[in-house]
């Protein structure tokens, strides 16, 4: 008999403490029905990053993206105000602004030429003498609500959600000295993945357990017995101490400092920093078992005499995402065998893990018990 989406969920226990809990169960990973309800409980009501803020600096600037399977675009109008929007022309439901992001003075629908101004209001229809009963005012493009915190612009499709800096919560605090305002965004990479976008975040969250056997590159840097693991109320913070004494040369003048720190903010977003640098890693699903990763690299400085460097250091990261890539690939694999159930965890290593699996426990029964 298959088992009920209820029943799947249940199979979970969020009430374990850390050294009596079991992982999520496979099915999570492999079945359609919890991608859905994540698709609502999850992406539909957490705040999702859809932009750098130095994409959006100048009015006319604009990124759009699918978030939650809905089309969105963020715009900064010619009033200096940052806004996001449903990209969902309001005559026929085609996306008004079709481009990933860049520059323009309205937003104009491409199907029959409606144009939308900055600010999202309906300005100028065409052949539309006639129409009776009809409101310009009243179909403008549809508001979503926008916030940014540090070099992130963030959408919600909530509209009771807390604020993004309630959500944030103490990773403000946290991120508050490292400074990273200071630093430059310098380039992106895309990954797809053959893996659930859970598979990526627990390999992100497993407090450094995989580094030594995974990444022998990046652990020639690191403290591993120093690692550290914090939980917030939605976040968690790693961190380890850095030596230079056995490092391996390429890896170690590129990653350099006292301490490497790695933020994740439930469900999806994670930064890491080192000193002078930092990435961030955001992680959409593309379906039950595929998931695309951006990988945003920023740097102190990021002028051409530092272009060699900045780009041997994203070649390191680039060498570690794909060391992952093979992990959690083979990692959806297993999931969906027979073979397996849910797994344990690691008291010293995995709290991070734990919480996020507990976090997305109460996300998805509570979208259930509104139904
Ligand atoms: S759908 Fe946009 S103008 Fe017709
Ligand atoms: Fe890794």
């Amino acid at each position: 008999m298959n088992a009920s989406l209820a029943q799947v969920l249940d199979s979970y226990d969020a009430t374990a403490p850390l050294d009596e809990a079991f992982t999520i169960p496979g099915p999570w990973y492999t079945d359609g029905r919890v991608a859905e309800l994540e698709r609502r409980a999850v992406f539909g009501r957490t705040w999702q990053v859809l932009a750098r803020a130095d994409q959006l600096e100048r009015p006319g600037q604009f990124v759009s993206a699918e978030i939650a399977g809905e089309p969105l675009v963020a715009v900064r109008g010619s009033d200096g105000v940052l806004r996001a929007f449903f990209n969902v022309c309001r005559h026929h439901a085609t996306p008004v602004m079709t481009e990933p992001c860049g520059e323009a003075d309205k937003l104009r629908c491409g199907y029959h030429g409606w144009t939308y101004n900055l600010q999202g209001e309906l300005r100028g229809m065409t052949d539309w003498e006639g129409v009776s009963d009809f409101d310009r005012a009243r179909f403008g493009l549809v508001p979503v609500r926008v916030e940014t915190w540090e070099n992130f612009v963030f959408v919600n499709l909530d509209k009771a959600a807390p604020s993004l800096l309630d959500a944030v919560g103490g990773l403000a605090t946290l991120l508050a000295p490292l400074n990273v305002s200071r630093l430059r965004f310098f380039e992106r990479r895309e990954y797809v993945l053959a893996c659930n976008w859970k598979v990526y975040v627990d390999n992100y969250l497993d407090g450094g357990y995989h580094v030594p056997h995974m990444h022998k590159g990046l652990s020639s840097v690191l403290e591993y017995a120093d690692y550290t693991i914090e939980n917030g109320t939605r976040y968690c913070v790693q961190s380890s101490p850095m030596t230079q004494k056995s490092a391996e040369a390429e890896v170690a003048s590129v990653r350099k400092g006292d301490r490497a720190y790695y933020l994740w903010l439930h469900p999806n977003f994670m930064i890491n920093c080192y000193e002078g640098t930092m990435d961030t890693n955001l992680v959409r699903p593309l379906g039950i078992d595929r998931c695309h990763v951006t990988f945003d690299f920023y740097f102190e400085d990021v002028s051409e005499a530092r272009r060699a460097a900045n780009a041997a250091s994203v070649e390191v990261a680039d060498t570690v995402q794909g060391e992952d890539v093979a992990i959690c690939e083979g990692v959806q694999k297993g999931l969906g065998s027979r073979a397996y159930g849910a797994g344990r965890l690691s008291v010293r290593r995995e709290a991070g893990e734990h919480l996020f699996h507990r976090l997305l426990h109460t996300d998805l029964t509570s979208e259930l018990g509104r139904e």
